[in-house]
Parts: C-alpha cells; structure tokens; sequence
C-alpha cells in the first residue's frame, strides 16, 4: 500500500473537519467533493456562497451538503473576533483590527482551529505559504513543550532500497529560513515525530545534514550542526540521530562506514535534517524533480495541524493533503 493510501484509510478511520479558506477556488471545490465522498473529512468551504456555488457550477461538481461558510455574515465572525483581540491585544491589535482581520478567510479559518469549530486547515492554492503561515503562529501557536514551527517532506522515492522502503523525511524545507543550533535540533525531533506518526516509520534514523561527515571539514557551518546534534541528544536522549554527516554517508551504507564508523545511522537514515531553508528546499526539489520522488509536505509543531499546498497544487494534492491533516488532528 502507497504512503498516501494508508494516510487515506487512517484518515476514514476517525472523521476530522478540515476548513478550506479558498472555498472559491475551481480545484478548492473539487477536492472538497472527492474528500466528503471518500469520507477522508468533513470539508468546510469558506467564502462567498455566490462565489462558491458558481465555481461548483462551472467545474461541474455537486457539493451538496458540503458546508459553505461566508466570514462576512457568519454569526460566529463577532465571537472570534473577541478572541482574536484578547489573544493578539498585547501584540497592538485593536477591537477594530480583529473585526477586520475575521472577515479575511484565512484568519477566519485558523480562528475556527483555534477555538475546536474546526479540526485542521488546509491553504495554498491561492495564498502564499507566508499568508498562512504568519496567523497560524499568530493564533493557533506552538504544541506545548515545542518553541519552533517547522515542516517535513515526505519523500517516496522510486529507489525502495533508501530509507525505509524509499520513505524519506526532509525537514525543514518550507519554514525556518535559517535555524540556531537549537532550533535545528527541535527540528530533527519533530521530524522523527512527523516520521513516526505518519509515515509508519517506528525506528527514526536521524542525519543532522552538512557538507562534512564528523570533523572533516571545519567551518562555522559545521560547528552549528555539530552543536544541534548535541542539543538533540540532550532534548531526545532515546532518539537514534547522529551528525554531522554529508548526504552519502547518511544514505549509501559502505559510505557510511567509511565516513562515520560505528555510527548507528550513517547509511541507514530515514529522517534528513538539512542545515537550513535553502538547503531543505533546494535539496527536496532535486529529489523530487531529478530523483522521481513523490512528496507532501506537513507542518508539524503547530498546537492543531494546518498545512501549506502548493499554488500549482492538482485538486488530487488538495485532496491528499486534507487526508495528511486529518490524520496529524487525529
Ligand atoms: N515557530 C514558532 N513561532 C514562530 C516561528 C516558528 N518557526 N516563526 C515565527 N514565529 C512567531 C513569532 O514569534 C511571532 O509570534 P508573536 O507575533 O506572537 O510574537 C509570529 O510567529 C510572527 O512572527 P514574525 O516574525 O512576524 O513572522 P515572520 O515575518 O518572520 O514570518 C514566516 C514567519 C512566515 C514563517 C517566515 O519565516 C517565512 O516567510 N518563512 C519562509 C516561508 C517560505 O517562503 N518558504 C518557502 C516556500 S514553501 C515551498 O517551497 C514548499
């Protein structure tokens, strides 16, 4: 079974309600019809009812009792509101503000997670990753015991040989443009977490990613990689993770012992923890366009999961990545 066939049975296992801001979005409504009729999760559509209903129309999808939610007449947008000024007053917000800022559809949405109406969000098709991503760390804020927000790749790589079963976990590759040593460590925990959770992966392997494999270079870059792999030890100490490592040595298992002898994750790594955005980023593309891999991206660390498409999004990405969501609100 595919990663994204298991997240879909898991995600039917137990109904979760996803909100949907770009409710007037042509593949924004197909998906919403293919993930009510699949029983992946309740879809809430937000935005113009007209507007929505027209795109129903034109794409030819009956959406039917699907919940269609309009942020300018709802009667919730007063109760928000409310508590969108108490949560952002310290921060300058104004009673004013916040009526304002609940009209827009993507507070308005990360305001439904907040306050439990809703169980995960899914944005992307339209907005940008930072148009989500600013209210979510707003609002919605870290799980406790977690200061950072950061993201992984699931990677399904062709070649079954990789990580486990070509499932590979690249973090972070949307979020923190460029970690402390600290920061970088909280992300090599939440990606084992992200691994363990929904790729089925019981055993994370972690690799602190870097151009040097245990000393040979020396370079501030270096040094930062090396101390968050200290830092995880400290935060994770029953966590299997090891670094500083190149690509190779953390993948390919005869360059792992001869780079890193003895270490219990070079050449069997499961979890990649790039040094920075440009890195994870770069590096997820590569795989992805070079390497053939399929991949989806989570958010993880936030308190209640919202996650990020892509503008070139297929309505098929917006249908898997409403499945992915339901699965981390389970
Ligand atoms: N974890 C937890 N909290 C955070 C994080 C984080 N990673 N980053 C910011 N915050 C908090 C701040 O503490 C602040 O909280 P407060 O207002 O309560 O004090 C709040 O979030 C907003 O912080 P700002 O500094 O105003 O937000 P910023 O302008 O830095 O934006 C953002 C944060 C959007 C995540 C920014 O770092 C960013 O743009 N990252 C890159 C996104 C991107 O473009 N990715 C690549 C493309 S995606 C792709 O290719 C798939």
């Amino acid at each position: 079974m595919s990663m994204v066939d298991d997240i879909k049975k898991k995600a039917q296992s137990k109904l979760m309600t996803i909100v949907l801001p770009e409710g007037d979005e042509p593949r924004t409504v197909q998906a919403a019809k293919i993930i009510k009729d699949e029983g992946l999760a309740k879809p809430v559509l937000l935005g113009n009812k007209e507007a929505v209903l027209n795109q129903a129309k034109e794409t030819g999808t009956d959406i039917t009792g699907i919940e269609i939610i309009d942020p300018l007449t709802s009667n919730k947008a007063k109760e928000y509101a409310g508590q969108l000024y108490e949560l952002r007053k310290a921060k300058g917000v104004t009673e004013e503000d916040a009526a304002k800022l609940v009209q827009d559809v993507m507070y308005y949405g990360i305001m439904m997670v907040k306050t439990g109406d809703a169980d995960g969000l899914v944005s992307g098709a339209v907005h940008t990753t930072g148009d989500m991503l600013r209210p979510a760390l707003q609002i919605i804020k870290t799980k406790p015991g977690i200061k950072v927000v950061s993201s992984s790749f699931l990677m399904d790589c062709p070649n079954k040989n990789l990580g486990h079963n070509g499932l590979l976990v690249y973090a972070d590759c949307v979020v923190m443009p460029n970690p402390t040593a600290d920061e970088l460590a909280e992300i090599g925990i939440s990606a084992a977490d992200t691994a363990k959770r929904l790729c089925g992966i019981d055993e994370p392997k972690v690799a602190f990613l870097s151009f040097s494999t245990k000393g040979s270079a020396k370079h501030e870059l270096v040094t930062k990689v090396q101390q968050a792999v200290a830092k995880a030890h400290e935060l994770a100490p029953d966590l299997c993770l090891d670094g500083e490592m190149q690509f190779d040595a953390a993948l390919v298992p005869e360059i792992g012992a001869s780079k890193a002898k003895g270490s219990p994750v070079a050449g069997h790594a499961n979890v990649l923890i790039f040094p920075d955005l440009q890195a994870g980023n770069i590096g997820y593309k590569i795989t992805q366009r070079i390497g053939g891999a399929e991949c989806f991206a989570v958010l993880q660390g936030l308190a209640k999961p919202c996650n990020d498409l892509s503008r070139g999004c297929s309505v098929d990405d917006i249908v898997n990545t409403v499945a992915f969501t339901a699965v981390q609100a389970q």
